[in-house]
């Protein structure tokens, strides 16, 4: 049931922070010990020398953020790949391969298909989903819930995150980081609401950049450049405007030449080891006539920038800076007077190849 809210998007992007605690309670004791992960998933993960996470569409995007946990907490190689051309092209792997399926419905078929063919291969899986008791979790052999409650919007807002800080609390698990993810987590929950309660913001940002546009980019680098591809799906699904998401660094070898007077370019800028590097693309895009649209961390921040982000860890900043996004998303396709909740062509839950 939507309650107050106008559509189940709103809703969903809104449970977000309380979907962040009730992770962190779940998955942490009273001590800061890792609960609620069955010991052989650690130990099997740790005995595996690559981890191959598989999903697709939105999945596949929290996946690319997750890489960074298990490199840099779990210390174990990563690769993050789409679920529909790992089926059909399997990479060569390496020698103890362990497999991570992400997903909100558990029944994405392009997923299952590899999950199928990895499980005749006898390598060991797990599947992170919000739907248990679906196929994926079913059939893999282990399985850990995302607890977000039912998405019902068929763009994936609070699955996204949840994805996310599940994948960053099991690389925690298995590795030594000195953070304390707990409380880091209780921190993103805090500015995660700070961001909510500011949608009015969005509303603004949203019909002012993108009012009669047909295009937009989002960019920006590392991590950034991982939300950056979210970003522009959950804006041109539910708008329809079509919408880019990539590497800054990469606006120079090509994309480039489509800035014309006008053209939205959102740059998302949370990692300061890039920061100086995506502040010359913004002032690029900018000198070809781009209305730049900057959401950055106070500490990187500038004046004339449309966004100052609340700041948390680094590597934790996805799950503050996608909810800017989503709410983008959501007002933009508002303005052009559609559904929301129901995009054309789309479904759910994919359960076709
Ligand atoms: C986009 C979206 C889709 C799904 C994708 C995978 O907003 O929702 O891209 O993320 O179809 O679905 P699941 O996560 O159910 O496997």
């Amino acid at each position: 049931d939507k309650g107050v809210y106008p559509y189940y998007m709103l809703k969903e992007v809104d449970e977000q922070a309380i979907v962040t605690r009730t992770l962190s309670q779940y998955y942490f004791d009273d001590e800061n010990n890792i609960q609620n992960i069955d010991t052989k998933i650690i130990d099997a993960m740790k005995a595996a020398d690559r981890l191959y996470i598989v999903a697709a569409g939105t999945s596949y995007h929290a996946g690319l953020v997750g890489k960074r946990y298990f490199e840099q907490w779990a210390k174990i190689p990563t690769e993050v790949h789409i679920s529909s051309e790992f089926a059909y092209d399997q990479p060569m792997l390496s020698q103890k391969p362990f497999f991570i399926f992400l997903s909100q419905s558990g029944e994405t078929a392009d997923s299952r298909e590899v999950l199928d063919n990895i499980t005749k291969q006898g390598y060991p899986t797990l599947t992170i989903a919000n739907v248990m008791n679906s196929t994926l979790t079913r059939e893999a052999d282990f399985a850990l819930p995302l607890l977000a409650g039912p998405e019902i919007a068929v763009a994936s807002t609070k699955a996204y995150t949840a994805q996310i800080s599940v994948e960053a609390i099991l690389a925690h698990a298995i590795g030594h980081s000195e953070l304390d993810l707990k409380l880091e987590l209780a921190k993103v929950a805090v500015e995660m609401q700070v961001i909510i309660d500011q949608k009015e913001d969005f509303k603004a940002i949203a019909e002012s950049a993108l009012s009669g546009q047909r295009s937009a980019f989002y960019i920006g680098r590392g991590l950034d450049a991982a939300v950056a591809v979210e970003a522009a799906l959950k804006l041109k699904e539910i708008s329809y405007i079509q919408t880019e998401g990539f590497a800054a660094g990469e606006l120079k070898h090509g994309t480039i030449s489509l800035i014309e007077e006008g053209t939205p370019v959102f740059a998302l800028l949370t990692q300061a080891k890039t920061a100086g590097l995506v502040r010359g693309e913004i002032a690029q895009v900018a000198a070809r006539g781009a209305n730049t649209i900057v959401i950055a961390t106070k500490e990187l921040a500038k004046a004339g920038d449309a966004y100052i982000l609340p700041e948390v860890n680094e590597l934790l900043m996805p799950l503050l800076e996608v909810i800017p996004a989503q709410l983008i998303a959501y007002y933009a396709t508002l303005d052009r007077g559609l559904d929301v909740d129901r995009p054309r062509n789309l479904a759910k839950s994919v359960t076709v190849q």
